[in-house]
């Protein structure tokens, strides 16, 4: 038999045009071409693969020069000649709802105005893809065209393996990203894998479809400052950031919700970004309202600023590093200090060194990657400095879970961990999730619960606001009137890019309850079908030593047992889509991250995975945090055991008296 016939699902028999690249759309470094002759010949095979074979000799020549100009063999050629966006699911082929579901959320992860680079299928986080090119995305977007409910799509790093039978209760999308054998799990490993085109880093929600603009993390910013003032400056529950000065770096895809956050907030942001098309994007958006090069000029915002108690965000066009010398050496007053350059890929180009625009940065990474490694070094230890002198004047830094205090101890300065022999111990200065996120979000519950409307309609955005905003009680805990506010606001906070898309924070019962509330408006007929899921950062979803598993104190924050449970237990319990995904946020081999998405139609099959895999989503990590004697994680388990005594039971620790246990070990040893 030809083996021809055996293929139904294939790219056309015609190449589809060479592509023109739209100006001023901001595009991925050239990654650097690191395979050798024979490896090259691999590669090419590879990316030969999606192509009828009939065409190999005129699409030869251009994959080639990609890997050499880019690095990676992207096939720009496929790339649809349409704006993508996600538009009403509706409008797209599809067998199921939930296959029309995906490529909603996967073009909405590829528009120009969501995606940082989106001709390199990135959509955040410097090199966090969507898939690893553009004929994986043409073949996955068939796949999900004919897609029965009886069937899983699989997928391996962005390549669609096959569609598999299974039950109508399965995930129709089973997805794993960069994921990597022990010896081989680390950056230099996935870098050779990710250039021979068989292995993606999904980031979180890039590689999961589950990104949703930066408004994902604008929410979690807020609750980050609000409670970090309370926290380190003593602010009452019931004030705002009136008069206090935030200092941080980034205005991309998710540092870009940073200006935005500290002005709903109420404080003073000043955000340092090299990069101008950046600064220009959110000062457009209107995210960031005052933008300056001179640290002066600045300084007299932020005195106007704290004299009249309203809150401003000013975006600082030059290196982080500049602008805090500045503010040392003038002992300028900043009460709050963190930091979001792309220090998980710092040498990938997250992070441009001090005494470099942005451009002779990029320009050094392609030229002389050794260099720009050297560079990049010489300025995070300048840059630690700087921030130590600011801490002694007064200043809280915090790591903002960019890898920066990992990546200043892998420049050498091994005594910014705890225990220098052993980073994993932690750092002197605390991570956002062990001092804020962990015991005050993370062990209660309470995380970035989000949905996305998939008619597109604003008016159904608006339904679901209120109808989220029904279900929680802000008299119950401060989370709680933290998060009723933000609902109340977030449509006059203009906080949608891309699709119509909502974050909530909530814990296991508030998630519940606001999901069958919607799943149940659907089935009415006042909305249409909603696609509900999560950042990967919360609870359950990821083990990272230095982030979400931060405030784990009983060892087991190197495991990721949880991460992988959690990932087996949506499965079974039906989620429609759940993945997998190696490093996200912090880059290969230093986590293990998953998520998923459910699609709401309406029907009770719906009700029942929501009640059984949405809680499930949420009180396994829940459990675990228990587990490892953290006190929040403890007091909801314990009360989850006595509310749900019929239906489960979670594992409660016995708790050592410490002191006891000192002595009798001090006395031995
Ligand atoms: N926002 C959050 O809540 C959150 C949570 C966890 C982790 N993070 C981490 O924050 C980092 C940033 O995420 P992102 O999606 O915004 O990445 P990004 O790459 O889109 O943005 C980082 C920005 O930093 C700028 N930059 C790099 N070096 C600089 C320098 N020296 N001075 C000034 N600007 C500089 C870059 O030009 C870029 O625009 C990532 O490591 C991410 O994992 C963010």
């Amino acid at each position: 038999m030809d083996p021809k016939e055996a293929i139904s699902f294939k790219l056309p028999d015609i190449l589809p045009p060479e592509k023109n690249f739209r100006e001023g759309v901001r595009r991925a470094p050239n990654r650097g071409l690191n395979l050798n002759r024979s490896e090259i010949i691999t590669a090419l095979k590879n990316a030969l693969r999606y192509i009828p074979d009939h065409l190999h000799d005129e699409i030869i020549p251009e994959f080639l020069e990609e890997l050499i100009n880019t690095g990676r063999i992207y096939g720009y050629r496929y790339r649809p000649d349409v704006e993508l966006s996600g538009k009403p699911v509706d409008s797209y082929e599809g067998k199921t709802i939930e296959g029309k579901a995906f490529q909603v959320m996967i073009d909405n992860n590829l528009d120009f105005k969501v995606a940082l680079y989106p001709y390199e299928l990135v959509t955040y986080g410097e090199s966090g893809q969507v898939f690893q090119n553009w004929m994986q995305y043409c073949l996955v977007k068939k796949y999900l065209e004919e897609m029965r409910d009886d069937q899983t799509l699989i997928i391996y790093s962005g390549h669609p393996l096959g569609l598999f039978p299974a039950s109508k209760n399965a995930p129709r999308v089973i997805s794993t990203n960069g994921m990597l054998v022990g010896e081989y799990d680390n950056l230099e490993g996935f870098v050779k894998a990710a250039a021979l085109g068989v292995s993606n880093y999904g980031q979180m929600t890039a590689g999961g479809w589950m990104y949703i603009g930066p408004q994902g993390i604008v929410h979690g910013t807020y609750i980050t400052l609000l409670n970090a003032g309370r926290l380190y400056l003593g602010i009452p529950d019931d004030k705002d950031l009136s008069g206090v000065v935030f200092v941080s770096s980034g205005l991309g895809g998710m540092s870009g919700a940073q200006p935005k956050a500290v002005e709903i907030a109420g404080g003073i942001g000043v955000i340092a970004e090299v990069d101008r098309s950046r600064i220009d994007t959110r000062y457009e958006q209107g995210w960031v309202s005052k933008v300056s090069a001179g640290p002066d000029e600045i300084v007299g915002w932020i005195n106007e600023h704290r004299e009249s108690g309203k809150p401003v965000s000013i975006a600082y066009h030059g290196n982080i590093v500049d602008l805090l010398e500045y503010f040392a050496s003038n002992k300028i007053k900043i009460e709050l200090l963190s930091d979001q350059t792309s220090c998980h890929d710092a040498y990938g180009g997250g992070y441009t060194p001090a005494g470099y625009t942005f451009k002779q940065g990029r320009d050094l990474l392609a030229e002389d990657p050794d260099k720009f490694r050297k560079e990049v070094d010489r300025s995070l230890l300048k840059h630690f400095k700087v921030i130590t002198d600011l801490t002694e004047q007064g200043t809280y830094f915090w790591d903002y879970g960019n890898s920066f205090l990992k990546a200043v101890f892998d420049a050498g300065l091994k005594k910014v961990a705890i225990d220098p022999s052993d980073p994993s111990a932690g750092f002197i200065f605390p991570s956002y999730v062990e001092d804020i996120m962990g015991p005050m979000c993370f062990d209660y519950g309470y995380g970035p619960f989000r949905w996305v409307c998939l008619s597109g309609s604003p008016g159904d955005l608006k339904k679901t606001d209120a109808a989220a905003m029904s279900k929680i009680d802000p008299e119950r805990r401060g989370m709680d009137r933290d998060n009723h506010q933000w609902i109340r606001d977030a449509e006059k906070n203009a906080l949608v890019v891309g699709t119509q898309a909502r974050i909530l924070y909530a814990d296991a019962g508030g998630r519940v309850n606001i999901a069958l509330k919607f799943n149940k408006m659907v089935r009415n007929g006042e909305i249409g079908p909603v696609m509900i899921g999560r950042d990967h950062h919360d609870v359950s979803g990821t083990d990272s030593p230095y982030r979400e598993t931060s405030n784990i104190k009983d060892g087991s924050n190197i495991t990721a047992d949880m991460a992988v449970q959690n990932f087996a237990g949506d499965a079974v319990r039906g989620m429609s889509m759940v993945v997998i995904s190696n490093g996200g946020g912090v880059g290969i081999g230093k986590a293990i991250n998953g998520g998923f998405g459910l699609v709401l139609d309406g029907s009770e099959l719906k009700d029942k995975i929501i009640r059984s895999a949405m809680e499930w989503d949420v009180m396994n990590g829940v459990a675990r945090r228990a587990w490892a004697r953290n006190d929040n994680a403890l007091e909801t388990a314990k009360e989850w055991n006595r509310k749900n005594s019929d239906k489960g039971h979670l594992t409660i620790p016995f708790l050592a008296d410490e002191k006891k246990l000192e002595a009798i070990v001090d006395k031995e040893i």
